[in-house]
C-alpha cells in the first residue's frame, strides 16, 4: 500500500509492505526543491526499487485529502454574504473552494493512472495526520490534537485513538473549521513580517523572543479569540481564505495596527519582534486552550500532536510545561509529508487490518547509501579518504573546532536533522558558532542553533521531563548549560534539543560519547545539512554540492572524509555522479 502526499507542498511517499512500513521519503530532498508539490516520482520509484517492487504491484493508494469534503465549505457562504466583514470575499472564497474540489478530483484521477492495479483512496486530512501521529507514537491510546493551516474544512481536530488486539479506533471529538485556522494566522503574519509563508515560520517563533508580546498583546487576543470549542478568527484582522496571491491574509486594519508589510530585505525592527513575540504568545494559549479542552474529552494520559502547528516547538514545549499529560509525542514529520503515512495507514486499517508496524520510533526512513565507494578526487578540489574509526575520528576533528556535515545512513523524515543529513559543530567554540552563522547557514543572528545530547545524561544539561528524539520540543536549560554552552540557548533561555540514545542511532550516539571523552561535554550543535534556500541534502551528490558551496570544513559520507584542498567547483563533471558503489583503487589513502 502506498500513501502519497502531492499536487499542494510537501510532496512525499510512504510504502506499506504486508502491514509494515517499509520506507517513507520526501519528494524535495531527492530533486532539490524546497517544498515542491510535484507528483513524488523520485520517491516513489525509490521506494519500489528498494522493496522490489513495481507499479503494478501497488494493490491500494492512499491520498492525503477528499475532494468531497471541500464541497461542506459552501455551505457557509450565505452566512459570509449577511456578514459585512466577508461579503467582499463570500463568492470568490466559494469559487475557490469548487475549483480546488474539481482540482483535487483531476488528482484522484492522475493518481488511479500512475497505478492502475491500485484502489486509490481518498483520506480525511486530519485523519492522515493524526493516524501518522498515533501510530508513531507507540501508544495504546493517547488524545490526538492536529492544528494546521487547512484540511479540507478542518483546521483543527480533537480526536481519541485507542488500538485494540485487532484494530485502532479513530474518533474525532470536536473540530474548528475554515475560516477559524491558527496556522493560516501564523502563516499570515508571517508574511507580513517578510518572511515565506509555509517555510519560515520558525524564523518568527525565533523572533519572538526578542519582543515584547505585550505591545499586541490585546489586538492578538482579538484577532483569534477563543471559544468554548477553541478559537475564531476576526476577519476584519485575518480576512477570509481565498487561495491567490490577489487576496492578502491580513486586513488593512491589521496592518495599521501593526505595522507596514516588510520587505525582506528590509531590517529586522523592534515593531517586527513585539508582533511576531505576540502571536507566538497567542499561539500558545491557543495550544494550551486546545491540549486542555482535549484532555478533558478524552481523560487521556498522553497526547499525541500533529499537523503544522506542531512544529512550534516552543508551544509544544508549553504544553509539556503544562503537565497535563505523562508524555507529549509530536511525530518526526508533523506537516503534510507525514500525511504520506498516515494515508496509507488509514488505508491499511479499513480493510481490517491489525494496526501497521515499522512506525513506532522510526525516524530514519528513507534512502540509504550502504557500500557507498568515492574516487580520490570526488570533484577538482576536493580529497576523500576513508579514517578507520569514523566516530571517534569526527568527534576529534569537531573537538578541534571544525564544522563537519555527516552524511550517514538512511535520510531522515521531517523539518529537523536528527544526525543522517545534519551539521554538527562543537557548542563550546565561540568562534565556531560565530563562523557557521557567518559562513555555513547565512541565516538572522538571532536564530539559535539546535543541540543533540545522549540522552542518559540529558537531565545535567535541559530540564525536559521526557525524551525528545525528534527535535521538536523547545527545553529549559539547567545553569550547567548556560555556564558551558550557551552557544545552544535561546534568548528566551530554552533550547530545541535531541535526545538520542545508542538504540535509536548507534553512529550519532557513538560521535557525543568520543566527543564527551575528549571535552567532557555530550553536547553537539546539530543543524540540518543544506544550503540557505535549499531543502536537506538527501543524496551523496547534493551533500557534496554543499560541502563546496558553503563554509563546511568537511564533509563524513558514509564514513569516508572528504576536504577541500584547494578551490572547489560545484560543476565538475555533471554528467558522472560523484558517488558509485564500485569499491575505486586507492580510494582508501586518497588525500591532498
Ligand atoms: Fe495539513
Amino acid at each position: 500500500m502506498l500513501g502519497v502526499c502531492a499536487y499542494t507542498h510537501d510532496s512525499a511517499a510512504a510504502l506499506l509492505v504486508d502491514g509494515a512500513l517499509v520506507g517513507f521519503a520526501e519528494e524535495e530532498r531527492l530533486v532539490g526543491d524546497k517544498h515542491t508539490k510535484v507528483f513524488p516520482t523520485q520517491a516513489v520509484d525509490w521506494l519500489l526499487r528498494d522493496a522490489n517492487l513495481s507499479r503494478a504491484d501497488i494493490a491500494a493508494v492512499g491520498y492525503n485529502f477528499q475532494p468531497a469534503g471541500y464541497l461542506r465549505a459552501l455551505t457557509d457562504t450565505p452566512t459570509h454574504l449577511v456578514r459585512s466583514a466577508t461579503r467582499a470575499r463570500a463568492v470568490p472564497r466559494a469559487r475557490n473552494v469548487l475549483k480546488v474540489y474539481r482540482r483535487t478530483r483531476a488528482r484522484l484521477t492522475m493518481l488511479a493512472q500512475e497505478f492502475p492495479a491500485a484502489q486509490v483512496t481518498p483520506v480525511l486530512h486530519h485523519r492522515a495526520h493524526g493516524l501518522y501521529a498515533f501510530v508513531s507514537s507507540g501508544y495504546d491510546t493517547a488524545a490526538v490534537l492536529v492544528v494546521d493551516s487547512l484540511g479540507e474544512t478542518q483546521t483543527t481536530t480533537l480526536a481519541h485513538a485507542r488500538h485494540s488486539s485487532t484494530t485502532c479506533d479513530y474518533r474525532v471529538i470536536d473540530q474548528v473549521t475554515d475560516p477559524a485556522s491558527l496556522g493560516y494566522a501564523y502563516g499570515a503574519v508571517t508574511e507580513h513580517l517578510g518572511w515565506r509563508r509555509g517555510d519560515e515560520e520558525g524564523t518568527v517563533m525565533a523572533l519572538a523572543a526578542l519582543g515584547d508580546p505585550g505591545r499586541f498583546a490585546d489586538l492578538m487576543a482579538r484577532a483569534i479569540p477563543m471559544t468554548e470549542h477553541g478559537f475564531a478568527l476576526d476577519p476584519g484582522l485575518f480576512p477570509l481564505r481565498v487561495l491567490s496571491r490577489r487576496f492578502a491574509r491580513v486586513s488593512p486594519t491589521f496592518i495599521h495596527a501593526t505595522c507596514p508589510t516588510r520587505r525582506p530585505d528590509h531590517p529586522v525592527e523592534q515593531v517586527h519582534a513585539d508582533l511576531a513575540a505576540a502571536l507566538q504568545q497567542r499561539t500558545e494559549q491557543v495550544m494550551l486552550h486546545l491540549t486542555r479542552r482535549v484532555q478533558r474529552l478524552t481523560g487521556a494520559r498522553r497526547l499525541c500532536l500533529s499537523g503544522g502547528v506542531a512544529a512550534n516547538c516552543v508551544a509544544v514545549g508549553a504544553i509539556v510545561a503544562e503537565d497535563l499529560f505523562d508524555e507529549v509525542h509530536v511525530p518526526p514529520a508533523p506537516g503534510d509529508s507525514g500525511t504520506a503515512i498516515g494515508a496509507a495507514a488509514a488505508v491499511h486499517l479499513d480493510r481490517g487490518l491489525s494496526r501497521p508496524t515499522g512506525l513506532t520510533a522510526q525516524c530514519y526512513l528513507g534512502p540509504h547509501y550502504p557500500g557507498l565507494e568515492l574516487p580520490p578526487h570526488p570533484r577538482p578540489g576536493l580529497a576523500a579518504r576513508r579514517p578507520a574509526h569514523a566516530a571517534r575520528f569526527l568527534a576529534e576533528q569537531l573537538a578541534n573546532g571544525l564544522i563537519v556535515g555527516l552524511f550517514h545512513g538512511r535520510l531522515e523524515a521531517g523539518p529537523r536533522a536528527l544526525g543522517n543529513r545534519s551539521i554538527l559543530a562543537s557548542p563550546l567554540r565561540p568562534d565556531v558558532v560565530d563562523r557557521l552563522n557567518r559562513t555555513v547557514k547565512f541565516r538572522e543572528p538571532f536564530r539559535p542553533f539546535a543541540p543533540v545530547v545522549l540522552a542518559e545524561v540529558a537531565p545535567r544539561y535541559f530540564t525536559l521531563p521526557q525524551l525528545a528524539p525528534y527535535m521538536s520540543i523547545a527545553s529549559g536549560v539547567t545553569d550547567r548549560a548556560r555556564r558551558t554552552i550557551p552557544a545552544i540557548v535561546h534568548t528566551n533561555g530554552t533550547a530545541r534539543v535531541q535526545t538520542v540514545t545508542p538504540r535509536q542511532n548507534p553512529f550519532l550516539a557513538d560521535v557525543l560519547t568520543e566527543f564527551a571523552r575528549l571535552t567532557g561535554v555530550p553536547v553537539l550543535i546539530n543543524t540540518s545539512l543544506n544550503v540557505k534556500g535549499k531543502p536537506i541534502c538527501g543524496t551523496p551528490d547534493m551533500a557534496v554540492d554543499c560541502l563546496i558551496q558553503s563554509g563546511l570544513d568537511a564533509l563524513m559520507i558514509e564514513g569516508w572524509w572528504i576536504i577541500k584542498c584547494e578551490s572547489a567547483t560545484a560543476s565538475g563533471d555533471s554528467s558522472v555522479p560523484v558517488w558509485s558503489t564500485r569499491r575505486m583503487a586507492g580510494a582508501a589513502t586518497a588525500g591532498c
